[in-house]
């Protein structure tokens, strides 16, 4: 049905001509990293966050590794985080020997579910991070009230949720930080990138300094004394500070395509038997960066292969994200006693019924309406 495949995730890309002005700016000065381009960069992410500090780093799997290195984890603490979540999300904390423990999730939103999470919480736990998946902030209110109870720090991997809201305040300024990520899919890209955002000085000053080989940004350049702690680099450079300053200069038109999409996506799968679009919080900002639909197999006549493979031989590269759960992949599932404590029957079902369809700038009303047609098709012909 459409001769050119329909992606989804198609980079959104500011005005070029600003982002080439921006990288001969960088070349001229002669500052590829450590640059102006990313102290502007921090600043806007900051304005959008509404938060005191934020350090821009190269991608958010490193960011995530960054900000629990900067709460003073290490090797066997447990991180307890949502199954139904990217790879990365439990990657990050493995490779650096920290041990993800997974929890269900609630089944109509795919956000880890604070009552799961609790149960989880052992001797060796030693934060929370919960995911805001597909943008909708997860319960960050119950996930706050349990950090407290049992004096553990809150995380949020914000991967997909810049720019949105949870009761009227911006996404970033929640949990001890955030992390944000910056990736060419994401509603904001920098090419890769991502930033940790916080309203903790001390924390800000840690997570700072350990993105630059441990030099805290008050001891530039390098001096045999400059170093105060265990570092990495997890530095964005200036071309891809260029690249998000250029997005987020953009970011409303961004936000107007997306929600164009998705209304008319809702429009046009409503009442479509077994069907549920995912939904975002009533009244609060959405950046509409991901549009996601659960199939029910009983109610569509189809299950989720099946509506794939429907949309992928029309050329709709749809996206069973997040499939499989993290527990089910390796190397977590080859040892469930210690990653995982099963079952996490929620997160399974939803991972088997999700497909993720095609939006962003690069897709039109035209376009959603097509694909739709396709789902409809799909779904009538259901067994009666
Ligand atoms: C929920 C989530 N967390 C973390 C990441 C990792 O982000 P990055 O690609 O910037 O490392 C991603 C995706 O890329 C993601 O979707």
């Amino acid at each position: 049905m459409f001769d050119e495949p329909l992606h989804v995730g198609r980079p959104n890309i500011g005005d070029r001509a600003r982002l080439r002005e921006r990288i001969e700016g960088a070349l001229d000065r002669h500052y590829l990293s450590n640059g102006p381009l990313v102290v502007e960069f921090e600043r806007k992410i900051a304005e959008v966050a509404g938060t005191e500090h934020a350090i821009a780093v190269c991608n958010a799997t490193i960011g995530i590794q960054v900000a629990v290195k900067a709460l003073g984890l290490g090797p066997g603490d447990e991180v307890i985080i949502p199954t139904f979540t990217a790879p990365p999300t439990a990657h990050a904390l493995s490779w650096i020997g920290l041990v993800p423990v997974f929890s269900d999730v609630d089944e109509d939103t795919g956000n880890i579910d604070p009552a799961h999470a609790e149960k989880l919480i052992g001797p060796n736990t030693r934060a929370i991070m919960g995911v805001h998946i597909f943008g909708r902030p997860c319960a960050i209110d119950d996930l706050t009230a349990l950090g407290e109870q049992y004096g553990l720090p809150v995380l949020f991997d914000a991967a997909h949720a810049i720019g949105n809201t949870y009761r009227g305040r911006a996404i970033g300024g929640f949990g001890i930080g955030e992390i944000f990520s910056f990736h060419a899919t994401k509603y904001i890209n920098s090419f890769d990138g991502g930033a940790i955002v916080t309203n903790d000085k001390q924390y800000a000053d840690r997570v700072r300094a350990m993105r630059n080989y441990g030099i805290p940004a008050d001891r530039q350049p390098y001096t045999v004394d400059s170093i105060v702690s265990l570092g990495t680099n997890a530095k964005l450079s200036e071309p891809s500070a260029a690249m998000g300053l250029t997005g987020l200069e953009d970011m409303e038109r961004f936000a107007e395509i997306n929600r164009r999409n998705y209304e008319r996506y809702v429009v046009e799968l409503a009442g479509v038997p077994g069907i549920r679009l995912l939904s975002q919080l009533d009244n609060e900002r959405a950046n509409h960066q991901y549009v996601a639909i659960e199939i029910d197999p009983h109610a569509a006549g189809t299950d989720r292969e099946g509506m794939y493979d429907a949309l992928v031989a029309r050329n709709v590269l749809v996206r069973r994200y997040f499939y499989p759960t993290c527990h089910q992949l390796e190397p977590y599932r080859g040892a469930p006693d210690v990653h995982a404590r099963l079952p996490l029957p929620r997160a399974e079902t939803l991972a088997d019924r999700v497909l993720a369809l095609p939006t962003g700038t690069a897709v039109g009303l035209e376009e959603v309406a097509k694909v739709c047609e396709i789902i409809r098709n799909v779904a009538g012909k259901r067994r009666r």
